[in-house]
């Protein structure tokens, strides 16, 4: 029994097909009896669509072995703020002074507040489907357009520096607290607006120091399964255009450099034709041109050419379709 799930992240420009791909990806690993979860973490969410199915925060089925979740953007940011208010309230509740409500109220503007309550579902859905015994043999991530996305896979590699940094000054003042307590023989007090209040001098009894060493622990481990290729693969998506070619490149560049293993590239929606009419000739030269462009900009991934099918592909049958042309993802 498998007790970690595969992790597969579909990646790319707005509009290029990753649902699509995403989804019919997932179709083919439930028709071949591998157990799947399916997520939506974009917050324009179309999973339900191309499945034609009515999708929420709690899993619905979409045939057997498959079920899928569309992540509730608007529920995981009040969640995500209410757990730091109650953080904050904890272990700054002698702060009664400030007014704490009004200082939550600004971090809910506050830059970068999606891309941490993302990552905080995405790690909250590895915990509940991803591991243990009870878990899906493969969970697939449909991602918001491409620069959201780097953000959010980017978060525990930068996280981690600032952390690390926190907790050496957080011991130094402690530390420091420490020597000034052994000298006085008190222990140690501040005096904030009147008021003498007696605060932490160990590690063992600092809540500032236990939340950052929970956070660390909580980033090292998200980390070590985005970048374990045996665990985790992103995989490309774009069309044969110019644009989406150097997105793709600069994405992959940035997933390289923290260490989140690439392994597919889905050049999607190839014009196929039998017959070329006069008006599509220099459409299909801008083809050839992007193909090589992805050729010579993205090496070393293992190249999947769909062709833009005739019907937009929705609904099971015509994802099957699509499907068939994934089968080489593990
Ligand atoms: N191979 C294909 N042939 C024809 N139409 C396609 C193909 N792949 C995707 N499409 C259509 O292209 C459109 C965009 O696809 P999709 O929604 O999967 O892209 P996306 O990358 O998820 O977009 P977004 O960035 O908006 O989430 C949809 O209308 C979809 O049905
Ligand atoms: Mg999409």
């Amino acid at each position: 029994m498998r007790t970690v799930a595969l992790i597969r992240f579909f990646l790319g420009k707005g509009g290029v097909g990753k649902t699509t791909t995403a989804a019919a990806y997932s179709i083919n690993k439930a028709l071949q009896g591998k157990q799947v979860l399916v997520v939506s973490l974009d917050p324009a969410h179309n999973l339900g669509d191309v499945f034609e199915e009515e999708l929420g925060d709690d899993p619905v089925k979409i045939m057997d072995n498959l079920v899928a979740i569309e992540v509730d953007y608007d529920k995981m940011i009040r969640k995500h703020l209410k757990d730091l208010t109650e953080k904050i309230k904890d272990i700054y509740g002698y702060l009664k002074i400030f007014n704490l409500d009004r200082y939550v109220d600004v971090l809910k503007h506050s830059p970068g507040i999606e891309e941490q309550a993302s990552l905080e579902k995405i790690i909250e859905i590895i915990r509940k489907y991803g591991v243990g015994d009870k878990a899906f043999d493969i969970i697939v991530f449909d991602t918001p357009p491409t620069g959201l996305t780097l953000r959010i896979m980017a978060l525990p590699t930068i996280s981690l520096i600032w952390i690390e940094r926190l907790i050496k000054l957080r011991l130094a003042i402690l530390e420091r607290r420490k020597t000034i307590s052994s000298i006085t023989g008190e222990q140690f007090e501040v005096e904030i607006t009147g008021k003498r209040l007696k605060v932490p001098i160990s590690v063992k009894e600092d809540p500032i120091f236990k939340e950052l060493t929970k956070l660390r622990d909580e980033y090292n481990w998200i980390n070590q399964h985005l970048t374990d290729p045996h665990t985790t693969a992103a995989i490309m998506v774009i069309n044969p255009e110019t644009l989406p070619v150097l997105e793709a490149y600069r994405a992959v560049e940035f997933l390289k450099r923290i260490n989140v293993p690439v392994t597919h590239l889905i050049v999607n929606k190839i014009f196929e034709l039998k017959t070329i009419p006069d008006q599509l000739r220099p459409k299909l030269e801008e083809q050839e041109k992007a193909l090589a462009l992805a050729r010579e900009k993205l090496p070393g991934l293992e190249v999947i050419m769909i062709p833009y099918l005739e019907k937009e592909p929705r609904g099971p049958d015509m994802l099957k379709k699509v499907a068939e042309y994934l089968s080489t993802i593990p």
